[in-house]
This record gives C-alpha cells, structure tokens and sequence, in this order.
C-alpha cells in the first residue's frame, strides 16, 4: 500500500463500533499558524476553526460516542491581545446562536468546564441557558473548556475540600480517587480515553492534567483548521490498535480479556 493510498482511507469504515472510546477530548491547535500561511489574521484563522468543531460534533453523534471535551479557551488565553480575545467571545457566542437549535434537535447536551465567571455576562449567560436548555439531552454531551486549567481546577478542588474537612462534612482521612474526582469540575464526566492534539505540539498545556492520567496520547500535524471526519475517524482508529495496560503486563490483559 503506497501513500497516497493511506492518504485516501476511509477510517470510518475501519473503526470497530463495539470499541469505541467513551470519552475524546481535542485540543484544538493551530488556528494562527494556518491563517499566517494564508496570509490571514490570526482571527481569520479562528474564523476557520469553527467549520471543523462542528465536524467533529456531527461525526461524535454520527458514531455514537457518549462524550467529547473540546478545549476552547484556555486560562492562559487571557494573556492574548484584547482583540483577539473579543473576537473569540464572539465567535463563541455566534457559533451558540446559530447552533442551539441543532444541538437540541440532535439530542446533544452542552456542559462547561472552566472558570465561567471570567467570562463577558452576555457569553455567561448564553452558555448557562444552552446547559440549562439541552440538560435533559441523552446524546453525545459536548463539553467545552472555556476559560479552563487544570491547575485552576485541582486548587478549587482543593480549597472546596479542605472547606468541607473544616465544616466537618468530609473526613481528611477518607478522601480518596472517588472523593477527589467529586470535586472536579469534570464530577459528570469519565475520564478521555483518547487526547487528540493537532499541530505538531507535543505538550498538555494545562488541559485536564488528573484525568488524562491513562488516557491514550495522539499528535498530528495537521493544523485544526484542516482538521476534517476522517482524521478524527484515524485517530479513532489508531487508539484502536494499542493495547492499553493500566500498568499490568501485555500478558495480563491477554488473559483478562480471553
Ligand atoms: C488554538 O490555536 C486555538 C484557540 C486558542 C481557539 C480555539 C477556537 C476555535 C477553534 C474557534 C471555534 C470554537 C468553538 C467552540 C465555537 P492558536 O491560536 O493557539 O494557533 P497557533 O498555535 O497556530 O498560534
């Protein structure tokens, strides 16, 4: 099989139903070096990364995956120029508006996680009537990371704990994964199986960090605003062929699933 057979692959056909993840989250990179590339802004670019968010929505219901996290807007973004910054909230906001009824008729329900309360009110406001509006959706649910970190989220974990160890609701010397995970803002949610990032970046970013802790790792080149089904469809299929151990050995897992 040469390349440009690889390239022209159906992946959807490939991935195995019975086996798919729970749990896909993205972190959705490159919008800024594909506008420059374009001789674009970098809103520009942005602009263009809406087209594959709702790609890899309509594929998540089209597969039946149960939950995908997609990391929009980190807490370190606020360090970004201001119009940039502006030009996000609106495209959160525009992209809510002309989405909400899509996202109801589909069975999709909508979940933040992040620091919401940095938020302008209007894109506040917006998102908490969508959560309310979809909270009885069965579907895929749609998380988004906005204004999110996890270091922001593990010390609100900790300073919500260490409250109810004081008002004597919790015991310190009880608290264990179950525990803790309550705390998270991700208490609904299971862990990613999968973490896709694009753009040729091999880092976390501050995404998820006590969660991802056995989740499967897949890097691609491709910038997001390239980012189409298919790729998604190969990265479903490329956890696919790994074997996952949870630190047993391979043999162990041969046995248990025998
Ligand atoms: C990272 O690219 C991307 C972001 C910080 C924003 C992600 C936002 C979208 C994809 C727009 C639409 C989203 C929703 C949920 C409607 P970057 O700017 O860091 O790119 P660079 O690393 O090439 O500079």
């Amino acid at each position: 099989m040469n390349a440009t057979h690889i390239n022209n692959m159906n992946y959807k056909e490939l991935i195995n139903i019975e086996k798919l993840p729970q749990h896909i989250s993205i972190i959705m990179d490159g919008n800024g070096r594909w506008a420059k590339k374009q001789g674009g802004t970098r809103i520009f670019g942005h602009q263009h990364g809406v087209k594959p968010v709702y790609d890899v929505v309509e594929s998540s219901t089209e597969i039946g995956l149960k939950f995908l996290t997609l990391y929009a807007f980190s807490t370190e973004n606020w360090n970004r120029p201001k119009i940039e910054i502006d030009a996000l909230m609106n495209l959160f906001i525009s992209t809510i508006n002309k989405e909400l009824k899509k996202l109801i008729e589909n069975n999709i329900r909508l979940l933040v996680i992040g620091n919401i309360n940095l938020l302008p009110k209007n894109v506040r406001n917006k998102l908490l009537l969508s959560i309310e509006l979809t909270s009885k959706n069965t579907g895929l649910t749609l998380v988004l990371a906005l204004s999110y970190s996890s270091r922001w989220e593990i010390l609100e974990a900790v300073k919500l704990i260490a409250s109810d160890v004081k008002n004597n609701i919790i015991d310190a010397y009880n608290i264990d994964e179950n525990t803790f995970k309550k705390y998270l803002s991700t208490k609904e949610i299971p862990d990613p199986e999968l973490l896709i990032r694009t753009s040729g970046e091999f880092r976390i970013s501050n995404f998820l960090l006590y969660q991802l802790a056995y989740t499967e790792l897949y890097f691609t080149e491709t910038l997001w605003p390239d980012f189409t089904k298919n790729d998604f469809y190969k990265a479903i299929y490329n956890y696919q062929t790994r074997e996952r151990r949870f630190g047993m050995t391979g043999e162990q897992i041969k046995n248990s699933t025998r």
